[in-house]
């Protein structure tokens, strides 16, 4: 008589119930809602902190920062293509140190989907950007926009695929100015906001180095709210030790008496407290406000290694 192979389960149950609670979570709130469905980083399995998994109606992306168990790997991939509604699973490898590379891994990926955010329409690009065009860490970000916008001129700096002048406009914005060196994120955002049927003269793009525009920037202001989301390290453009204080010094000249300022940073090696010093330093006329709450699909044990948001006002 053959004896069988004993048949052990690799993924931990944990792991599949995280996955199948936040899945439904975002099935619930909307069938094209974006929610990341696992965020290694939150330290809740020790095993899986250099993995997250995005879902992208109908697809689902996990994304390596470092090598995990290919037994795993390959039983997560199985997991969620057992699910009715996921019609193809991505792996994306990435890191600073590493090339980003993209792996059908089931089923089909379509090269351009649109997905919704608290009821707005984005394009993403699942094989093409790392961030597929939308950070999905910054919906807090753009909510608080929304409820700030009505009546507002308001400058998007580091603008990208202009997700946040998309809620800034769906909150009634008079004109919202988009500032990205990025001439194929902007291409994207105007299509963002025609996917939301919003009125194409409430939002302007500027494909420019800002470092090298201020005139031009300045000219649509002064400005009642300005976002300003830089990218960490982006060497050539922007990085942050070296280029933040230059943006914040011109704070002032830009907006009006009482403005507002969103100031972001998503450094996990920096915290809230350098971005308070910074604009302590930089920056005395504007004083501090809040510290936005990371979203619950973020939610990590050291939440100063997720995405900052500070929100200023110009002291009057
Ligand atoms: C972190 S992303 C911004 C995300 C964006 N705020 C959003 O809501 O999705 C950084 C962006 O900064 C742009 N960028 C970097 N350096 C720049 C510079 N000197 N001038 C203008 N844009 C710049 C990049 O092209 C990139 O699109």
């Amino acid at each position: 008589m053959s004896e069988q192979a004993p048949q052990f389960e690799l993924l931990p149950s944990a792991l599949k119930n995280w996955i199948d609670s936040q899945l439904q979570l975002a099935l619930q709130i909307d069938p094209l809602e974006v929610r990341r469905l696992f965020h290694g980083r939150s330290g809740v399995l020790a095993d899986f902190t250099p993995m997250v998994i995005d879902w992208l109606p109908n697809v689902a992306v996990i994304r390596l920062y470092a090598d995990i168990n290919t037994a795993q790997l390959r039983e997560i991939v199985d997991f969620l293509a057992a699910k009715e509604v996921v019609q193809g699973v991505l792996i994306q490898e990435r890191g600073r140190s590493r090339e980003t590379t993209f792996e059908i891994a089931y089923g089909e990926v379509p090269p351009v989907l649109v997905v919704r955010e608290s009821g707005l329409n984005f394009q993403i690009e699942p094989l093409q950007f790392q961030n597929f065009g939308l950070f999905l860490d910054m919906r807090n970000g753009r909510n608080w926009l929304k409820a700030h916008a009505a009546g507002a001129n308001v400058l998007n700096l580091f603008s990208y695929t202009c997700a946040f002048s998309v809620a800034a406009v769906a909150g009634g914005a008079k004109l919202v100015v988009n500032v990205d060196l990025s001439k194929r994120a902007l291409t994207i955002g105007r299509k963002n906001h025609q996917l939301n049927l919003q009125d194409k003269t409430a939002s302007q793009f500027m494909p420019y180095d800002m470092l090298k525009s201020w005139s031009r920037i300045k000219k649509p202001g002064p400005y009642d709210v300005v976002v300003i989301d830089p990218p960490s390290f982006q060497p050539g453009s922007f990085i942050v030790e070296k280029d933040y204080a230059k943006v914040l010094r011109r704070l002032v000249q830009l907006t009006t008496p009482t403005a507002k300022v969103m100031v972001c940073h998503n450094d996990p090696t920096q915290s809230s407290d350098y971005v308070r010093a910074l604009m302590a330093q930089e920056c005395p006329e504007f004083e501090f406000q809040e510290l936005l709450a990371v979203p619950e699909d973020f939610a990590e044990a050291d939440l100063e290694k997720s995405i900052k948001v500070l929100i200023y006002q110009r002291k009057s």
